[in-house]
């Protein structure tokens, strides 16, 4: 049986790509067991090449999640960083950076932080090493050899696991920098497999946090996507 064409917006499935966002301020409240379990068995529903799932997820809550923040705060205050994979800002072209720089205006204008306040923007990041308060945080660990091609499927995973996430009313935020500690996480959860991609925290968003209502925006489709034929 084949599924009908559709060319109309379809309705739902458009509303749960355009309801997620990136949140960063929670409620303390825990998200319930069992709505914890649907949405990671919804998300290991993702793609990937040959089906090979080549993902680990740790999920950290309650007084794990308590350590693990005060660690991370710990090595970021000593400067003792371990990224699986190799970051510089200059893997960015010019058109990505003037991208991130108005994302930056954005983000850090919402929290009444200036352009030019570098400290004030530094704390704020050292701060988020807290999962921005969240009560839960998964880490997302490229399994294999952990290369780039590896990694796109864990990517497919992060994405369809906010969807599961914003289905059920979970608010998250992927933050790329908590895998700049990955020698702190494995320690702390005993994991032994694996490269450190991101962790997602997430809990239910605070909606009088100006912060959540940052607008993000896109390039225009005609930056990113050609269509040929
Ligand atoms: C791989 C990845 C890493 C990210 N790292 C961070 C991070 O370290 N800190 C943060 O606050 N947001 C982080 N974000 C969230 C992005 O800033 C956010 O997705 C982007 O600005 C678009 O906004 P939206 O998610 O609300 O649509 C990350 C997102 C992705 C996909």
């Amino acid at each position: 049986m084949s599924r009908p064409r559709r060319t109309e917006l379809s309705g739902p499935a458009e509303r749960l790509i355009r309801g997620r966002r990136a949140t960063r301020a929670f409620l303390p409240d825990p998200v319930p067991e069992e709505t914890v379990r649907a949405v990671f068995s919804l998300a290991s529903l993702a793609p990937s090449s040959s089906n090979a799932q080549p993902w680990r997820v740790e999920v950290v809550g309650g007084a794990v999640r308590d350590r693990l923040a005060a660690r991370l705060r710990a090595a970021h205050a000593a400067g003792r960083t371990s990224a699986d994979f190799p970051y510089s800002d200059d893997i960015y072209s010019p058109v990505q950076q003037e991208r991130r720089a108005a994302f930056g205006g954005r983000l850090y204008g919402a929290l009444g932080i200036g352009p030019g306040d570098r400290a004030a923007r530094a704390a704020y990041d050292a701060e988020s090493l807290g999962f921005y308060g969240a009560p839960h945080v998964a880490f997302l660990f490229v399994t294999g050899r952990g290369d780039a091609r590896l990694a796109g499927d864990v990517g497919a995973y992060m994405q369809t696991l906010l969807l599961a996430m914003t289905a059920y009313g979970v608010a998250a935020c992927p933050q790329g920098l908590l895998s700049f500690y990955a020698d702190e996480v494995r320690a702390e959860l005993g994991v032994d497999e694996g490269s450190l991609l991101v962790g997602v925290s997430f809990g239910y968003a605070d909606g009088t946090a100006q912060v959540n209502r940052v607008d993000t925006g896109r390039a225009a489709l005609e930056e990113t996507t050609t269509f040929h034929g």
